[in-house]
């Protein structure tokens, strides 16, 4: 038995409770305990208790002295594109001189332009581009990230970049869960017509899913559904499919117009709808009446200067699960920094702390179909936690921009570390008041 025990806490946010999402007012009550030590045994939690009971009850673990700081589940970021090649600050300036997003793409800008990018790069280039990305999104605080294609728009291009996903989540300690985005636009080649279009939903279906389902790639399919996109009929034919073929359900949804993409996820059972800021109120009733997910990515429309963001409280109040996520991608959201989004959720979402932490790790973890496996410091849960520089966890929030992140552990392996090498490889033979020294 190998137990470690994380004493010396300032606070233990747990999110414990039910292995599903929390809705409406579930989400307010983040489980915030003061004096309390975690015992972990191998790649799960053992117990959540009181430091001196904890002691005896493992009189022989491996301590972690947390030095009085916050502990809290690992961050579980529910939607990213981190598969791509170069990046795109030449379009944020467009926008600032009023040339919109959608005006951006069909001047071939945009989505078409990583794709046009991504198609010259080789896999290895791509893991190597990849990899430090996702160390990086690791070290503000997640343990858990989602990660689509998306890029490649051709069935090779999007294996390679779902393969550079499977080949990340191998050499990393993070937990990845892989995406196929072959949906994220209608590919140049492909818009000339009608007619044509149809071809591209039909490679998708025919070709596409079916070489992602051989390799075992994905756990999800996601598709872009927003008018000059992907239309409401064109994503119900790709995600029916995606769904018999055994798929997880997600969609890009009334992000910049409602156009009823909500109301579709419902219908087919997504496990998360995102974006959401042009949801109408039928999508609210729709997302609050099914187990649907509503995932909400303020850092996007914050980046493209939009004025708006989506109805956070009008969901929570329906009675909707709602999440977080960084949208981290080279086009609308090119930040690591999942705690920034914490802060956007709560001055620009009007969540409290607690909805917020909870929109990032229990919710995201039901916005990935694994609610029951992650997202919560409780007995049985994967050891996925993380430390953050801080007295009370309302800080994380409110520090904005700043990386508080000391450590995250995975699976009850050390996954990001900023703490002294001896807590990162816990001594075998605890030193009670070396611990304790940090209290004076
Ligand atoms: O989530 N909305 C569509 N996809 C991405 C942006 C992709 C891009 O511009 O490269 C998003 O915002
Ligand atoms: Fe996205």
């Amino acid at each position: 038995m190998s137990v470690t025990l994380f004493v010396n806490t300032s606070q233990v946010v747990t999110c414990s409770g039910p292995g599903r999402g929390r809705r409406g007012r579930e989400m307010a009550d983040a489980g915030v305990r003061s004096d309390v030590a975690i015992a972990i045994d191998g790649e799960l939690i053992a117990a959540v208790g009181d430091e001196d009971d904890l002691r005896r009850h493992y009189a022989d673990a491996a301590i972690v002295d947390c030095g009085k700081r916050v502990v809290t589940p690992g961050l579980v970021d529910s939607h990213t594109h981190a598969i791509f090649g170069r990046a795109r600050y030449r379009e944020q300036e467009l926008r600032a001189s009023g040339v919109g997003y959608m005006e951006i793409a069909r001047q071939g800008g945009g989505i078409h332009s990583s794709v046009a990018d991504l198609r010259t790069r080789s896999e290895n280039e791509l893991y190597d581009l990849a990899l430090p990305r996702i160390l990086r999104l690791a070290s503000y605080g997640s343990t858990t990230i989602e990660v689509k294609s998306g890029y490649g728009l051709s069935t090779d291009d999007e294996l390679k970049s779902l393969r550079v996903i499977a080949r990340l989540a191998r050499d990393t300690n993070i937990r990845l869960v892989p995406t196929w985005l072959g949906a994220h636009e209608i590919p140049q080649e492909y818009r000339s017509s009608d007619r044509n279009r149809a071809d591209y939903v039909r490679l998708l279906v025919d070709e596409m899913l079916p070489a992602v389902q051989n390799g075992k790639l994905a756990r999800f399919a996601d598709v872009f559904c927003e008018p000059g996109v992907f239309t409401l009929e064109e994503t119900r034919i790709i995600l029916r499919a995606s769904k018999a073929a055994g798929l997880g359900l997600k969609l890009h949804a009334d992000e910049l117009e409602p156009n009823g993409g909500a109301e579709l996820a419902a219908e087919l059972g997504a496990t998360s709808a995102d974006h959401l800021a042009a949801i109408s109120d039928r999508g609210v009733a729709a997302l609050a009446a099914s187990p649907t997910v509503a995932t909400l990515l303020p850092g996007t429309m914050l980046f493209l200067g939009k004025q708006t963001q989506a109805p956070a409280r009008s969901l929570i109040e329906a009675g909707a699960a709602v999440a977080v996520a960084t949208d981290f991608n080279p086009g609308t959201s090119p930040t690591f920094n999942f705690p920034l989004i914490l802060t956007l959720a709560v001055s620009q979402l009007r969540l409290s702390a607690s909805e917020a932490l909870v929109a990032a790790t229990v919710n995201g973890a039901a916005a990935l179909g694994i609610a029951g496996q992650t997202g919560q410091l409780t007995p049985g849960y994967s050891a996925d936690l993380a430390i953050w520089e801080a007295d009370d966890f309302r800080e994380i929030p409110y520090w904005y921009g700043d990386r508080r992140c000391s450590g995250t552990w995975m699976q009850g392996k050390p996954c990001y570390s900023q703490m002294p090498s001896d807590n990162l490889s816990p001594s075998r033979e605890p030193d009670p008041a070396r611990a304790r020294s940090h209290h004076a």
